[in-house]
């Protein structure tokens, strides 16, 4: 089982930005422990983090027909992103969205997504722990 874990813009700044909202978790950090939760799983993982998006489209291209499932975080373009929502129909990936953050009880535009209704499910307010989850509903999921 193949899965693209995918983090969107000012992602890289995780540990950074915004402490109070995100915490002090660095991306790196929060990849390593998703490595060491995958431990013994038929789950292969490829991360990747972009703050363009354009390459976060050509990124999701490339899993056309080779990946079973995509994690993504899309940062800011959650409320906007029509390119990243269309690169996601034209390659018919299973897509789980998370956020860090409760997305639903901060600023009325982040209630907004455009890639909610075209996935799976979304999962948002648990922080990184978000990833293990999405992660876990694959497991217990598989390919379908
Ligand atoms: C976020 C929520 C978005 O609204 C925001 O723009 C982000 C991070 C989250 O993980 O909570 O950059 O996707």
């Amino acid at each position: 089982m193949k899965v693209a874990i995918v983090n969107g813009v000012n992602l890289n700044f995780l540990g950074i930005r915004e402490t109070s909202i995100y915490g002090y978790e660095t991306l790196e950090e929060i990849n390593k422990n998703i490595v060491r939760h995958l431990e013994g799983t038929e789950i292969n993982v490829d991360f990747y983090q972009s703050n363009i998006e354009g390459e976060i489209v050509n990124y999701i291209h490339g899993l056309h027909k080779k990946f079973d499932y995509l994690i993504i975080n899309p940062g800011a373009y959650t409320h906007y992103s029509i390119a990243i929502r269309d690169a996601i129909l034209a390659i018919g990936i299973k897509t789980i969205e998370v956020h860090l953050s409760n997305v639903d009880a901060r600023e009325e535009f982040r209630k907004n997504s455009v890639i909610s209704d075209i996935a799976v499910g979304k999962i948002s307010g648990f922080g990184s722990y978000g990833y293990i989850m999405a992660l876990e509903y694959i497991k217990q999921r598989g390919v379908i």
